[in-house]
């Protein structure tokens, strides 16, 4: 277990950054590339842990893969290219990894085994489980096929007509996948738009992807051609840095390359809507993903209300805006995100818990939470809890805390952002 202590900063947050591969389209590169014919090349793949738990488990199903860096060379064979695995698929603490490969597992002809960390374990797959298993894959695991250790066995599925009762991309993507070498149409409604990239990458490695509205379809008997993918920059790793700038004093930040794909963009909305002085610029479309540089200072902020439509458009970018709301004047208040209380921790309870223990005034809600600002962190000691994302928007709120902030458990960082720290420093130079 490591700590990290972050202290304030004096004279603001200067200069530019590149912020590493979006974690999202990371993994979807690696996994539609293994079930693609011919040689994938991506550039900018974000070398986090996550990303690399994708690479490791579709090795073990029988996929060569090269990785140098941000380079990264799949050689996919097609869906029969997989084989049965002699070794348990761990996904470790990712999500995405689970759910997505559990989709492209269910119509493969073999026994396969996934576990993850313990927070993966708690992570609720029946989601995903119970409409692949009605599209005819053998799942078992604990209560069911809800949680890890999951078994799995595929074969010939039927396509599926599934309306999701949550907006979730990881549901939406690994239907979909299943679908692509299902018999029939498959077709994915959700309640709200989730982020899109896998509608978008399918696209581009060849797929019909027939989308109206916030319903998806996808037909049976799919392959996918080999591809050359450009990773954008993380929004959700930008988030970080947006944030910081716009509370440490005399800050002035340039973030190069992030991702803008309106699924994901929230963060600049709600950005806005506080009042921080943020300007969008070289905007372009890079392989199907809207790309921009990100200019961002120290603003006075106010409070908002964030419900609705555009809580999966920031649904990650939650935990550091509940820093960001700390600063603004006036009350913010967060609802209809309950889907907080499945990501990697439960991140209304660690969040509120956590600012708590700063000097944050932060209550719980049933789908959210209520932050009273302006108010001055006073610094202490806090808990990642094996969360990421918890772990940067501590350090984030370091960075304008009256004393230290000590951060336990902060090795959890490199599942998305391993030179989280390091890009710190270079804007402090
Ligand atoms: C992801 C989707 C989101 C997000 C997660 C990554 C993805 O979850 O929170 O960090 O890559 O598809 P949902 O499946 O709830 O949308």
């Amino acid at each position: 277990m490591s700590k990290k202590i972050v202290q304030s900063i004096n004279n603001g947050l200067k200069g530019h950054i590149q912020v590493p591969g979006d974690k999202s389209i990371s993994h979807r590169a690696v996994m539609f590339g293994a079930i693609a014919k011919g040689k994938t090349t991506i550039e900018g793949f974000l070398s986090g842990e996550d990303c690399l738990s994708t690479i490791s488990c579709f090795k073990k199903l029988g996929v060569s893969i090269e990785q140098s860096g941000d380079r990264v060379t799949v050689d996919g064979r097609g869906w029969d290219g997989l084989s049965e695995p002699t070794e348990i698929l761990n996904v470790g603490n990712s999500g995405t990894t689970t759910r997505l490969m559990l989709g492209i597992l269910a119509t493969r002809p073999f026994h396969s085994v996934v576990i993850g960390d313990d927070s993966i374990a708690k992570r609720p797959m029946s989601r995903v489980t119970d409409p692949l298993k009605a599209m005819g894959a053998e799942i078992d695991g604990r209560e069911n096929g809800n949680y890890t250790p999951l078994s799995i066995r595929g074969g010939q599925t039927k396509g599926i007509s599934f309306t999701s009762k949550v907006a979730s991309a990881q549901v939406k993507s690994a239907i979909l996948l299943a679908g692509l070498q299902s018999e029939g149409v498959t077709t994915v409604t959700e309640p709200a738009l989730s982020r899109d990239h896998t509608e978008r990458m399918l696209e581009a490695y060849g797929v019909k992807v027939i989308r109206d509205g916030l319903t998806v379809s996808v037909e049976g008997s799919q392959s996918l051609k080999a591809n050359h993918i450009i990773v954008p920059g993380d929004i959700s790793s930008a988030a970080f840095f947006l944030v910081a700038a716009a509370i440490v004093p005399n800050s002035q930040v340039t973030l190069t390359g992030v991702g803008m794909n309106p699924t994901r963009s929230g963060i600049i909305d709600v950005l806005r809507e506080m009042g921080a002085s943020l300007t969008v610029t070289n905007e372009k479309v890079v392989g199907g993903e809207p790309i921009a540089d990100l200019a961002i200072e120290t603003s006075q902020l106010r409070g908002v209300e964030i419900s609705g439509e555009i809580i999966p458009r920031l649904i990650d970018e939650i935990p550091v805006i509940a820093v960001l709301a700390t600063q603004a004047n006036g009350k913010t208040v967060i609802k209809d995100a309950e889907e907080l209380k499945v990501k990697e921790t439960n991140r209304i309870d660690t969040v509120v818990s956590e600012l708590t223990k700063l000097g944050a005034q932060v209550e719980a809600t049933e789908d959210g939470m209520i932050i009273h600002g302006s108010q001055k962190l006073t610094g202490g000691e806090v808990d990642s809890y094996g969360d990421h994302r918890i772990g940067m928007a501590m350090a984030v709120a370091g960075l304008i805390s009256e004393g230290e902030v000590l951060i336990k458990r902060s090795e959890a960082i490199s599942v998305s952002y391993p030179t989280f720290f390091e890009d710190i420093m270079k804007l402090t130079l």
